[in-house]
């Protein structure tokens, strides 16, 4: 580690503890060496997802011990570059993909997790789109392989993966999507490509696909595990798929109290379980994405990597684009998980990582 880096301080949103309200702390850490591959990016705007709001309760896996620094994603301009960096330069637009630690202010990470953006592209859309665009790409296109024509059902509709599915979706000639969201947010469903918002809270999902004119979806887009899973994968289609990413059952409000661990117990308890001859029977397939593994997993960064890529020529030609539902400076991470918690959002909350930064 040269001087220069060793003096370099950051501010890193720390989680120190899986209990309590306040378990989110800034915290004054050493920006560690650029090495010769590796770009430090003076960070604006970092995503916030439901993972680290699973994470705050100790509900998510895997996960490091605490303390750590979660954050999968972030945008900024480049500060430095190792002296091996060939297409990143001082002074670039970027976002990044990181395997958990982006809630920092500085940021060193390896050049190939870097992109540089576009003119048209904003910081703050640019923080908004890796995990949810990158997870929705790779379902729709890469595992479940959709085609014009098709159905899809997605829960959590009106979140950020759920308006990623349904502007993807839309780059599809004539498919039909399915998405569960309350009925406060159907008219943003309706307007991000999600064709059927269903309020789960006042109908039975499945019974609604199963009336109408499709009987069933072509593909099922999961992201809420546990005992509803059996009721999700009812609805497939022969020749259906059904993708799992996600465990938002486990997560039952703002704190985890006891009554919550018992019904995650209960929850587990009662997921589905597949065996290849049920599954022949039905002539359906299960399925599973992790898109962090992937980003941790050098090997298979290139996954996420060219469908960044394609995303990025998505949002230049106009096809896609995050909807922002809010903006909290890193000091009221709590207030943004709350958001979630309560079910307030629509679209992407982000974290401001700079107090004043308005990421131009
Ligand atoms: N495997 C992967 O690689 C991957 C990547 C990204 C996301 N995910 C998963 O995808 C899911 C969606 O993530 P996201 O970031 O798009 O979510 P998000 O934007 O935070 O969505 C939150 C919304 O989901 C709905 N919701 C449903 N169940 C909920 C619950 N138990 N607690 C709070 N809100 C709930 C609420 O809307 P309503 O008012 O409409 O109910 C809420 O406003 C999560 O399960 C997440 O873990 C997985």
């Amino acid at each position: 580690m040269d001087e220069k880096s060793r003096t370099l301080m950051r501010r890193s949103l720390t989680l120190v503890s899986t209990k309590g309200e306040d378990n989110l702390v800034v915290k004054e850490t050493v920006v560690p060496a650029v090495g010769e591959e590796d770009v430090m990016i003076d960070v604006k705007f970092c995503g916030l997802n439901f993972a680290e709001a699973s994470m705050r309760q100790g509900l998510y896996a895997p996960m490091p011990p605490v303390p750590f620094v979660p954050g999968y994603e972030c945008s900024g301009f480049v500060k430095e570059v190792g002296a091996a960096v060939k297409d990143i330069k001082t002074g670039d637009r970027v976002v990044a993909l990181s395997d958990m630690g982006a809630w920092q202010d500085q940021l060193v990470l390896p050049q190939e997790n870097c992109f540089v953006i576009p003119e048209n592209m904003s910081l703050e859309d640019a923080a908004a789109i890796p995990v949810n665009y990158v997870t929705a790409a790779i379902m729709l296109f890469e595992q479940a392989v959709l085609k014009p024509g098709q159905s899809v059902f997605v829960h959590m509709a009106a979140g950020g993966v759920g308006t990623a599915v349904g502007q993807l979706c839309k780059t599809v000639p004539d498919v039909t999507v399915f998405g569960t969201a309350s009925a406060s947010k159907h008219e943003h469903c309706r307007a991000h490509g999600i064709t059927c918002p269903i309020d789960y809270k006042t109908q039975d999902y499945a019974q609604v696909v199963k009336s109408s004119s499709f009987r069933g979806v072509d593909i099922m887009l999961d992201p809420v595990g546990g005992s509803d899973s059996s009721r999700s994968h009812s609805i497939l289609k022969p020749l259906g798929k059904h993708i799992h990413y996600g465990g938002s059952s486990y997560v039952l409000g703002e704190n985890l109290t006891f009554y919550g661990m018992y019904r995650a117990l209960v929850n587990k308890l009662f997921s589905p379980t597949y065996d290849g001859f049920g599954l022949m029977d039905k002539n359906v397939m299960v399925g599973g994405l992790h898109v962090g593994k992937l980003v941790k997993d050098r090997a298979n960064f290139s996954i996420v990597r060219r469908n960044m890529e394609s995303l990025v020529e998505l949002y230049q030609e106009g096809k896609i684009k995050p909807v922002i539902d809010s903006i909290y400076p890193f000091e009221e991470v709590k207030e943004a998980m709350a958001r979630i918690y309560q079910r307030k959002n629509i679209g992407k909350i982000l974290l401001r990582a700079s107090p004043g930064s308005d990421g131009k």
